[in-house]
């Protein structure tokens, strides 16, 4: 064991170091860099066959739980913008519980890293036998749910040892952008952004690689709040998905109690909640819904929040005039993507928080790697 965690303690931080390959890997051989003779786009092998079909549905659905739901809700607004196709989201146990309507003119969407969660692979039945178009993208060649499927991409993630989904998060939001990009690749109205979006593929690992940099600060933060009760993520956008996973990580390994908010909801009761003692986070990285949480980080202030803030290098002064507990600045790049880069300081701060309250990192009380039990 010690040896396949090589110079790391644990596997999860063996996993949040590998990112930079591991989406490498997972972006290998799919992008094409454009050039005299060939336009830029992606290929995904998988998909190739029913993008057709797809593109045509009256309506996507993304099915996952835990992290791999939250994967699908951060690629969620550019399959809208790209594709023009309604996309609704599904936690898989509770599509199943409604017995949720299904059509054969919509096209289901499986997210898992596992391939074999229970939930999920009892909705895609589901959605089997109700004639819908059933896509996988996971990281296990071979499961229940890549076999199962009509279509569908693998992550190329590598294995994943620890409980606590990290790289296969980030490879999950990769293979979706490609998957929108790919659902777009048609229109020539959106060519100048879909090709921004390779651009920032091509130099995400590089990118990755410079946040990860951020890793002693993230220790010092987790020194400061390893006493907390509690803890807020406020997110909007392409990172109101941050919010949550970063907070699923910090509850799942350090068992402090913690919630992802959608920070357009802040006025309708989670403002109660703020005073001079909560840690709130809040994700504040250049989109087009900035400038509404440099209002939210106003009104928090206003209110004498214990604000800590994740913005864009640089952007501190602009994004926090009156000064914040704490500030994580971030490289910027595209918006679609930046929710990959956003998470890793989060996923960093879960694992020092862990080890500072003495709590087991790979395997979280309670918890299993693979539900496959209801
Ligand atoms: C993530 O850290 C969790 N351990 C959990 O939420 C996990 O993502 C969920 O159980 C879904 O698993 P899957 O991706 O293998 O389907």
């Amino acid at each position: 064991e010690q040896i396949k965690k090589g110079n790391y303690d644990h596997f999860m931080q063996k996993e949040i170091y590998e990112q930079p390959e591991s989406l490498r890997t997972t972006l290998r051989g799919r992008l094409i860099p454009g050039d005299e003779s060939k336009v830029k786009g992606v290929l995904l092998g998988g998909l190739k066959a029913h993008l057709r079909t797809i593109r045509r549905s009256r309506r996507i659905l993304f099915i996952g739980c835990g992290t791999s739901f939250h994967a699908a809700l951060a690629t969620r607004p550019l399959v809208e913008e790209l594709s023009e196709v309604p996309v609704t989201m599904e936690i898989a146990s509770d599509f199943l519980d409604r017995r949720a309507p299904i059509y054969r003119e919509d096209t289901a969407v499986f997210v898992s890293q596992s391939g074999e969660t229970a939930d999920t692979l009892q909705a895609l039945e589901y959605a089997k036998s109700h004639g819908a178009l059933c896509v996988g993208i996971t990281n296990t060649v071979g499961s229940a749910i890549s076999r199962g499927t009509d279509c569908g991409v693998h992550i190329n993630a590598g294995c994943e040892i620890g409980v606590a989904s990290t790289k296969a998060y980030t490879s999950q939001i990769a293979v979706m952008t490609m998957l929108a990009l790919a659902i777009g690749e048609d229109a020539i109205s959106t060519r100048a952004r879909r090709e921004a979006i390779i651009d920032g593929l091509l130099d995400l690992p590089g990118v990755v690689k410079e946040v990860l940099k951020l890793d002693e600060k993230m220790k010092e933060l987790a020194a400061t709040l390893m006493e907390e009760q509690s803890l807020l993520l406020f997110g909007r956008g392409y990172n109101y998905a941050t919010a949550l996973e970063g907070a699923l990580k910090v509850k799942e390994l350090a068992l402090m109690h913690s919630e992802g908010i959608l920070a357009g909801e802040m006025k309708h009761g989670p403002l109660a909640l703020v005073d001079e003692t909560l840690p709130i986070i809040v994700i504040a990285t250049r989109d087009s819904t900035c400038s509404k949480q440099q209002s939210v980080i106003q009104q928090l202030q206003a209110r004498k929040g214990r604000l800590i803030v994740m913005c864009a290098k640089g952007d501190a002064a602009i994004m926090c005039p009156n000064g914040a507990s704490y500030v994580i600045e971030v490289p910027h790049i595209q918006d679609c993507l930046q929710p990959i880069i956003n998470i890793i300081p989060l996923q960093l701060l879960a694992y020092h928080l862990t080890v500072l309250r003495g709590f087991n990192v790979d395997q979280p009380r309670n918890l299993a790697k693979s539900v496959t039990t209801e």
